[in-house]
């Protein structure tokens, strides 16, 4: 079956073509097209996503990337579109639920509604040629969301831990702003990190030895501000600070993620979400996997951040699980 998906939540909009197959049982993508059209450059002058810039932007950008981005034969191959109803701006998500709507009527396909957390949590399948062993934790960090998931299959999980404040996206891109870094901070943090010295300033690690699996990033990201406040901000301050910062996200991370795995007999970890391009949080659970005997999947790399492939496979696992989301914005929607 070929999708065709759109993604507007928040402030990339993309569009992809992905056939995928095997059902249920062994779920199998092939990324065809993926588009997308980044508007990072807009928002930064504002240390943030402004939601009606955004809005604007993709009813803009999504004609573009429709005219642009299949031939009418490719067109008479797709089965069916797929757009993101949540969670995310719910400005934003209107866009692409009304041009989405709009192709299919036109096109004479059927629509179906995605959630975007769980096109974060299959986006390593994309790249993904066997199964994913279970039972299996997973980890969905993003801007807006940090969850731990105990999967017993790829379509049933149990949701057994979050944040209880801020998502540690969030907290990378407040953080940078604390050192003079541009949104988004999370890029940002990593490469000045590299240069800095991790133990250099003294950090909590909020939640760490907790018996739950939740997580906190608000009192880090104070720690960080009472560390800065009334200092210049010295290029030698931002690198420590940064690479601090950076080491305490993700021991608090990698601990929690662990401490799941055992508790929950898991045979497997998943990283997804925009934080999961960060390179040390993917190397460190990928050696703490190792470790303990584990498989490790994690995103490619271009599809860790937001992208429309990512709503092609979670717009079909749902639809295979039989499940089904109204098309409208739902802009707190979870797992
Ligand atoms: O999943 P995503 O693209 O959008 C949301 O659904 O929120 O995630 C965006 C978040 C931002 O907070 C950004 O700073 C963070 O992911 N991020 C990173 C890295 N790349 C993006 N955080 C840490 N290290 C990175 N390399
Ligand atoms: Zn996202």
């Amino acid at each position: 079956m070929k999708i065709f998906s759109i993604e507007t939540s928040c402030d990339e909009t993309a569009m992809a073509l992905v056939d995928c197959h095997g059902g249920l049982e062994e779920p199998r993508f092939e990324v065809l097209k993926s588009e997308i059209s980044s508007q990072v450059e807009l928002h930064r002058e504002y240390g943030g996503v402004v939601p009606g810039l955004a809005k604007r932007e993709h009813i803009k950008n999504l004609p573009l990337i429709y005219e642009s981005i299949l031939t009418e034969d490719e067109w008479k191959q797709v089965d069916a579109i797929a757009v993101t109803v949540g969670p995310g701006l719910e400005p934003a998500l209107w866009t692409g639920i009304s041009f989405a709507k709009e192709i299919a009527e036109k096109r004479n396909l059927p629509l179906i509604g995605a959630n975007h957390l769980e096109g974060h949590l299959y986006s390593p399948l994309l790249t993904m040629k066997e199964n994913i062993e279970l039972p299996a934790i997973g980890l969905v960090v993003s801007g807006g969301h940090t969850i731990l998931l105990a999967l017993e299959s790829i379509d049933k999980w149990e949701k057994i831990g979050e944040t209880r404040d801020d998502a540690v996206g969030e907290a990378f891109d407040k953080v940078a702003r604390l050192i003079d870094l541009p949104y988004p901070g999370g890029p940002e943090i990593q490469r000045e990190a590299e240069k800095g010295d991790p133990e250099a300033v003294d950090l909590p690690r909020p939640m760490m030895d907790t018996k739950d699996y939740d997580f906190s990033f608000s009192g880090l990201k104070t720690a960080v501000l009472y560390h800065v406040k009334g200092k210049e901000v010295t290029d030698q301050l931002r690198r420590d600070t940064a690479a601090s910062f950076q080491a305490a996200a993700i021991e608090v991370l990698a601990e929690k993620t662990f401490k799941a795995a055992w508790g929950y007999r898991a045979k497997s970890i998943i990283l997804a979400g925009g934080v999961a391009a960060n390179k040390p949080l993917r190397e460190e659970l990928d050696k703490r996997a190792k470790d303990k005997n584990l498989n490790f999947y994690v995103s490619d790399m271009k599809y860790s951040t937001d992208n429309a492939a990512m709503i092609a496979a979670a717009a079909y696992i749902n639809k295979e699980k039989g499940n089904e989301y109204k098309i409208e914005a739902q802009a707190n929607l979870n797992l």
